[in-house]
């Protein structure tokens, strides 16, 4: 395994392999700022005209297909797609051969008003009963305007299967936005883990919100088509806008975008949890209530019980606000979350959370902030080796820009920042050894800036600490 782990690290680590090593020491001169400065697209939505937004030539062509899990466990997906002039038929045919699409699944359809916009027919179509590490084709439509997909599925469920996820959040429809996708589509990713804040249509107003939901479901299509994206709500998605009659929290984002909560015992498709190859992935919503005795709190209580690390090590947390970023936008946004769940992030020593929001890039050392219980206590972040890296990647490339300014001196717990559109890399290699690239947009080209290994928070652990975490002694 060390030959194997020194030849990856020549080949993936380039220039940056003094990073990689500076992060192995932990705490003191380690910390970056990095002011590079690069040309970048003017912060603007693409043109609707644009070729980015085609739509499907063909009577009622489906359009806007996207894919998540559909299940626990990864051996589903839920298909949806909109059609335009009628609801046509909800029904995906698929099989493991291009040519015979042996089964056939029924979906369901809906569609919805936003102000005077009338959303197209929504479908959404449960495919399950899959095969492990399969490659699928299937098909919606019909006649001239059907149009045909693919997708894989992942391995089982196994501790030491390898997988590849990529990571975006705050995309949006600019030429940056398409820059990052088009870079994450080159990148390997086998599924999206995304942060939250996607289409970025509430900057528009009346009829416009909605035109500009379809055409991100357009833009995104290159991707979400052929692999999930597993997705978390941001405050763009809240969508509160009285003074055109809308007030439905999270309207067009819950009509659009389904996910598998009912297979995690979750009560709202805003929380939920996927198990993936070697991955217990739980997606949290920032913006639901999550104090105590809340369902969202209720039900993080028991999802964190069920999390075995003997069959997935990798335990990944999903949220849209970060809540350690020293970033001067939305500065401490993120502080009412770390009260109340930090304790238990660090007591199930979870590897990594990811969150959006902050158009810019960083990673934090492992610290906690725990101590501090309003009596006493030390009330700072100290290195803590059983708490998670938080990592911030708002920067898909939205019309908002980048959030630029950062505080000065950058604090001890901030291990790399800079304000540059991009997104990462997550690839598990087996049950201890993961690599992790942040990859920038760079001039139109992706480059990897921040590049570490992360060892798994259980089975990197001595035998000792592993135990107490299968004791189970956190308090809930
Ligand atoms: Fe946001």
């Amino acid at each position: 395994m060390l030959v194997s782990f020194g030849v990856r690290l020549i080949l993936y680590q380039h220039l940056h392999i003094v990073l990689i090593i500076l992060s192995f020491v932990g705490h003191g001169d380690a910390r970056v700022t990095s002011t590079f400065v690069r040309s970048e697209w003017p912060s603007t939505d693409i043109p609707l005209e644009n070729e980015a937004f085609a739509i499907p030539k063909g009577h009622n062509a489906p359009q806007q297909v996207h894919i998540t899990q559909g299940d626990y466990d990864g051996k589903a997906v839920i298909i949806s797609w909109v059609t335009t002039a009628e609801p046509g038929p909800s029904k995906v045919q698929y099989g493991a051969s291009k040519d015979n699409s042996e089964f056939t699944a029924e979906g369901t359809v809906t569609n919805y008003t936003f102000y005077n916009y009338k959303s197209g027919y929504i479908h959404h179509c449960l495919v399950d009963g899959l095969e492990y590490n399969t490659k699928y084709y299937y098909k919606i439509g019909v006649g001239d305007s059907s149009r045909e997909f693919w997708f894989q599925t992942p391995p089982k469920i196994d501790p030491d299967a390898s997988y590849t996820f990529g990571v975006i959040g705050d995309l949006g429809q600019t030429f940056n936005s398409l820059s990052t996708l088009e870079h994450y589509m080159q990148s390997g990713g086998q599924t999206v883990l995304y942060v939250g804040d996607l289409s970025y249509a509430d900057r528009y107003t009346y009829n416009d919100v909605g035109i500009r939901w379809d055409s991100w479901g357009r833009f995104i299509e290159r991707s979400t088509a052929y692999q999930p994206w597993i997705w978390s709500a941001g405050n763009h998605e809240i969508e509160y806008m009285p003074n055109m009659g809308e007030v439905l929290p999270f309207k067009s984002y819950l009509q659009r975008f389904s996910t598998p909560h009912t297979a995690s015992n979750s009560s709202n498709p805003l929380w939920y949890a996927v198990r993936r190859a070697s991955a217990h992935i739980i997606v949290l919503s920032s913006y639901s209530p999550f104090v105590k005795y809340t369902p969202q709190w209720m039900w993080l209580r028991e999802e964190l019980k069920k999390v075995d690390r003997e069959k997935t090590p990798w335990l990944i947390i999903l949220m849209h606000m970060p809540i350690y970023s020293s970033n001067l936008a939305h500065y401490m946004e993120g502080e009412s979350m770390r009260a109340v769940f930090e304790s238990w992030f660090v007591c199930f020593k979870v590897d990594l959370i990811f969150a959006g929001h902050v158009h810019a890039y960083e990673r934090s050392y492992r610290i906690s902030n725990i101590h501090y219980n309003v009596s006493s206590g030390d009330r700072y972040p100290v290195p803590d080796k059983s708490a998670p890296v938080y990592i911030t990647v708002g920067d898909g490339g939205n019309q908002e820009g980048l959030a630029g300014r950062f505080w000065d001196p950058q604090p001890d717990y901030s291990a790399f920042r800079e304000a540059s559109y991009g997104h990462s890399t997550l690839e598990i290699r087996n049950r201890t050894h993961a690599f992790y690239h942040w990859n920038r947009n760079d001039d139109g080209k992706k480059v990897k800036t921040d590049s570490v290994v992360f060892y798994n928070q259980y089975w990197a652990s001595n035998l000792h600490r592993r135990r107490g975490l299968q004791k189970s002694h956190c308090k809930l």
